[in-house]
């Protein structure tokens, strides 16, 4: 039995229907307040209690540290899955089978490479330009090389929605490999062909004329698991960026462009980088992490990679990412301090009450800075390795909006504020 809502505002009695979501979730159905209520909006400043739309992607419970993507717990897809085949499911909706999963790599495969052209855009940056900024700009571009695939009328995009996707995917990976090697005046290094994903990722990264490099299976391992554990995650901050710019009609190069800028703030993607830098500072100040802790509790610093606007418990992909972080430098026999800085701030955050108050966990960002030291990826890319793993939920959630015939464009309302009707004085009046 459908249930419903009521208000009582400006003495009416107004009802509402509410939306009940497939894992049990309520959302009371507030499209027609404004006009029943004569004017009357809602006020919800962050948007921590609004739901921006109904989706299929992603369901997130952060009470109980539950994410799944189309069904499918991370936990599962972490131990069995691979980044690619996590990226079809989250973009496609079901595990392809063979032959959906080798088309859909071979996609991948041929589109690797950027126009020749494309390679002296990225000659007029600085040198210690931030690849953040290289990247958003370069994945807006990508619609300059395909035009046919960025029209900006998306049933004509829909068409080439396969094509438009799998570049988005491939190329994202290749424009990180060719804005690092450029800051560092190193030779560009082609995609080859016949290494997957993220081990041609890795050898476009790394490789040097006559030195290739190839990625041990751990490391190409840990590789997956960075990006798949970032492959999508409801309606963040980025992913309801590239929702808002492709309500507008915008092309999927242009949305996700958007989602990578959205990204790089700090209390966002950037919180990677931020996390490493806390560490190297307490480590460097010889603290065990509990001064940190109490100038964290008085609001003096901010525990980065701890917290979380929906997981009110652990984050499930920090634990993943604590133990891929232990097998990774097993593997390679390596230690890092600020790994047992970060465990024994974790330990002592996770037995403080004003963190357990404020149900602060640790969240992805708190582990997956030190995997990719131990890989070798400099700080500066951190955020970039975040933007290629959730390309895929920005491209399903750009799908989303662009297939909704209904869709129509994010347009927020706002209580003003501001000062009310006075009338111009010229300057010579002004004092
Ligand atoms: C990601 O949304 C997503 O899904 C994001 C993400 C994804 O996959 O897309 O999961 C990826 O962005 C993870 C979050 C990465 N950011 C950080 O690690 C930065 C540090 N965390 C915080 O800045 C904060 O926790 C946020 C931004 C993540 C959440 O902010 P909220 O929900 O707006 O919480 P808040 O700022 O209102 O804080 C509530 C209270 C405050 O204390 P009081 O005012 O109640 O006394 O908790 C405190 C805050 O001061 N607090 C912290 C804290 N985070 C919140 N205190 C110390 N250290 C922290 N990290």
């Amino acid at each position: 039995m459908s249930e419903n809502a009521s208000i009582k505002l400006n003495d009416r009695n107004l009802e509402f229907p509410v939306i009940v979501g497939s894992e049990g979730e309520k959302a009371i159905d507030l499209r027609t307040l404004r006009s029943d209520s004569g004017g009357c909006i809602t006020f919800d400043e962050g948007y921590g209690n609004t739901g921006s739309c109904v989706s299929n992607v992603t369901f997130i419970d952060g009470d109980a540290g539950i994410l799944r993507y189309r069904g499918y717990p991370i936990e599962q897809l972490a131990q069995h899955s691979s980044f690619v085949e996590t990226a079809y499911l989250v973009i496609h909706g079901e595990l392809p089978t063979v032959e959906q999963y080798a088309a859909f790599s071979a996609r991948l495969r041929e589109q690797a490479g950027i126009h020749e052209r494309m390679l002296h855009l990225f000659e007029g940056y600085p040198r210690d330009a931030h690849p953040m900024a290289i990247l958003s700009a370069m994945v807006n571009s990508l619609a300059c090389y395909d035009p046919h695939l960025a029209t900006n009328d998306h049933n004509r995009d829909l068409e080439n929605f396969e094509e438009a996707s799998a570049i988005a995917l491939s190329k994202v990976r290749t424009i990180a490999a060719v804005a690092y090697r450029m800051s560092r005046g190193l030779p560009v290094n082609y995609s080859n062909k016949d290494l997957k994903y993220c081990e041609n990722f890795l050898h476009m990264m790394f490789s040097d004329p006559f030195s290739p490099y190839t990625a041990s299976p751990e490391v190409a391992r840990a590789m997956n698991l960075i990006l798949l554990l970032h492959a999508d995650h409801e309606q963040n901050c980025s992913t309801s960026t590239v929702r808002m710019v492709a309500s507008s009609g915008a092309n999927l190069f242009a949305s996700t462009s958007a989602g990578i800028s959205a990204l790089w703030g700090p209390l966002h993607g950037g919180a990677n980088v931020a996390v490493i830098g806390m560490l190297r500072s307490i480590h460097e100040q010889g603290d065990d992490g509990s001064r940190f802790i109490e100038a964290a509790k008085s609001g003096k610093a901010r525990l980065m990679g701890f917290g979380h606007r929906v997981y009110k418990n652990f984050d499930p992909r920090a634990k993943i990412i604590a133990q891929g972080c232990e097998e990774l430098l097993d593997s390679l026999g390596l230690t890092d301090p600020l790994l047992d800085i970060a465990r024994r701030l974790a330990e002592a955050a996770l037995d403080d009450p004003y963190f357990l108050e404020r149900k602060l966990y640790p969240n992805v960002d708190f582990y997956s800075g030190i995997m990719m030291r131990a890989i070798g990826i400099p700080l500066n890319m951190f955020t970039v390795m975040f933007a290629i793993g959730r390309m895929p939920g920005w491209i399903a959630n750009w799908h989303e909006v662009a297939a909704d015939q209904n869709s129509r464009i994010y347009r927020p309302r706002q209580i003003y504020q501001g000062p009310v009707k006075r009338e111009y004085v010229s300057i010579k009046e002004r004092t």
